[in-house]
């Protein structure tokens, strides 16, 4: 796979595929604009080399149409502000009108392609399609880690129409870290999987197995393995069709000596809500029909101490219902306490990464992926399309 440094992009047409699907409120303005600041490495470089740049993303799953809501015009003006310069933003992102305005660009430039999933030939893979998005550039640039995993047009088709084609800065980096971490680990490597779901994760979980040193598991996910190790977990949330799967992962991970923490008390709630009441217990005594929503406090203190000589952390899925304040602790301790550790850490997923930055340890994390499903796929042991089509 090249790397941007290593092909020449001056005063060439650049199409730069990017992730910036970032979460927007109501009034249409960013929340997190991490997906952003993260190429503006790249998109300053491209800059100085005089690079003609077509920036191309697309925002949320408008299934093919064009829906207003999903237009890029916003996220083309912010991109503006950051690098105080114009981002004019074109009409679609194949076709005769982004060709002339791309024929208009001077070098040093920028152009953005409105959304992509505005056709439904991007989801697609469709080959034409990958050919209308090529026909406009003489170098493709992937700097999207946050969906290399979908084999889509601008991610994997377009590569086959492009004389030249490279990683950029994010996605090199993003590479690196998880090799860093799961391929030539310093160890401990102990990993923290947390969030709603089992199933979400199996794969995750088993081909993690096969790496770590020891893994922590929180998050609603534990209840499954709780219960599957014959604890009543009241009225929590639990996969029950997962509990022969859950026991069997636990006797794979005994068997390879790879020592597995789960909750030892949590914080249960007479009902899932921010006002609820709620009691920290054992994990012996969650009443009936209470749930676990947090980890409890000995589950922090022991948890911390299974990071206190890691030396390599990889996190994924938060201890709890975060985003409500009384079942926020769980996950904020492990931030700090990840943060505090001598250990090169990398998180992932919308969920770790919000929550990191409730935790105010943003600075304090050695990397933190921009990708959710890509981060999960690369936990999973796949090959991403979008990395394998630069190969
Ligand atoms: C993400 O938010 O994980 C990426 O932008 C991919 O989006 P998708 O799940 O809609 O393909």
């Amino acid at each position: 796979m090249k790397t941007l440094k290593e092909i020449e992009v001056k005063g060439k047409r650049v199409l730069i595929r990017v992730d910036f699907n970032v979460p927007m409120n109501e009034a249409g303005e960013i929340t997190d604009d991490l997906r952003i600041r993260t190429v503006l490495p790249t998109l300053r470089y491209l800059l100085e080399q005089q690079a003609k740049i077509i920036i191309c993303t697309h925002m949320g799953r408008p299934k093919g149409q064009r829906v207003d809501k999903y237009s890029l015009a916003p996220v083309a003006a912010y991109l503006a502000r950051l690098l105080d310069r114009p981002v004019p933003l074109a009409a679609d992102c194949i076709g005769p009108e982004v060709a002339a305005a791309v024929a208009q660009l001077k070098d040093g430039e920028i152009l953005m392609l409105e959304n992509l999933r505005f056709h439904p030939q991007e989801e697609k893979n469709d080959p034409q399609f990958s050919a209308q998005l090529a026909a406009v550039a003489d170098v493709y640039l992937n700097d999207a880690f946050a969906v290399s995993h979908r084999a889509h047009a601008s991610v994997a088709g377009v590569t086959e129409y492009v004389q030249e084609k490279a990683a950029g800065f994010l996605l090199q980096k993003e590479i690196e870290y998880f090799h860093r971490c799961i391929d030539i680990p310093q160890r401990p490597l102990v990993a923290i999987v947390g969030g709603a779901k089992v199933s979400g994760k199996l794969e995750a979980l088993r081909n993690m197995l096969e790496r770590v040193d020891k893994m922590i598991i929180g998050g609603a996910m534990a209840n499954t393995f709780l219960k599957s190790q014959g604890y009543s977990v009241g009225g929590s949330k639990v996969e029950d069709d997962l509990l022969e799967t859950a026991a069997a992962l636990l006797k794979q991970a005994k068997a390879k000596n790879i020592k597995v923490y789960l909750p030892v008390d949590v914080i249960a709630a007479d009902r899932f809500a921010p006002d609820a009441v709620s009691k920290q217990v054992t994990i012996q005594d969650i009443p009936d029909n209470w749930m676990a929503l947090d980890i409890g406090p000995a589950s922090v203190i022991c948890f911390c101490e299974v990071l206190a000589d890691a030396r390599t952390i990889v996190w994924n899925g938060p201890m709890g219902a975060f985003e409500m304040a009384a079942f926020a602790r769980g996950t904020m301790a492990l931030a700090h306490a990840v943060a505090a550790s001598h250990a090169l850490s990398v998180t992932g997923g919308g969920d770790s990464n919000a929550a990191i930055a409730l935790s105010g340890e943003s600075e304090n994390i050695s990397y933190m992926s921009t990708g959710g499903g890509a981060f999960l796929e690369l936990m999973e042991g796949k090959v991403l399309p979008g990395i394998k089509a630069l190969g």
